[in-house]
């Protein structure tokens, strides 16, 4: 189930949301892409399926946010590096360019670190959200990994994590 938890910086939750229009609408306020797009009928998850399937709505992302590629991540609880995959990403950073992902299968949460709140998205199947360039922000793959995501990139070189530094992700990871 898609949610989105705001929350202080230590971690105590002030809101829920569950419906995606008020998620997207909170989100909007904040200058960020949220969008659903309906589950479609997907033959199989492998990248090549996920991309045909879905080819318009990335056309339109594409075109929407001058995202040059695109490619699709697999991620499966079997995977023997999934804990060093998740705490790669689990340190609150910053992109020089937007952090965009669909959710073709599986789920991950995305925080959100704005102001003084921590917007915790939990997204599942059907979600698209694009992070803005410099957002703080960390993602939570969780201990058993499951997600079959679409990647959109103004350029995949220029999406390196800078981290910085400070703590606060650490007020939100279930051990
Ligand atoms: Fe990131």
């Amino acid at each position: 189930m898609t949610t989105l938890r705001l929350c202080d910086e230590q971690g105590t939750e002030l809101a829920l949301l569950t419906e995606r229009a008020d998620i997207a609408a909170t989100l909007a306020e904040q200058g960020i892409d949220y969008q659903y797009l309906p589950t479609r009928p997907l033959a199989d998850l492998s990248p090549g399926a996920v991309l045909e399937c879905y080819q318009d709505a990335i056309a339109q992302w594409q075109q929407q946010g001058g995202y040059q590629s695109v490619d699709v991540v697999s991620l499966q609880p079997d995977n023997p590096n999934a804990a060093e995959l998740r705490k790669k990403f689990l340190d609150e950073h910053i992109h020089a360019e937007d952090e965009v992902r669909f959710f073709a299968a599986g789920s991950g949460i995305f925080y959100l670190h704005l102001g003084d709140r921590v917007h915790a998205l939990t997204c599942t199947q059907g979600d698209y959200l694009s992070v803005p360039a410099g957002t703080r922000h960390w993602f939570d793959m969780g201990r058993e990994p499951y997600f079959v995501a679409v990647r959109l990139f103004t350029n995949p070189d220029g999406w390196v994590a800078q981290h910085t530094g400070d703590k606060v992700a650490a007020n939100f990871i279930a051990a």
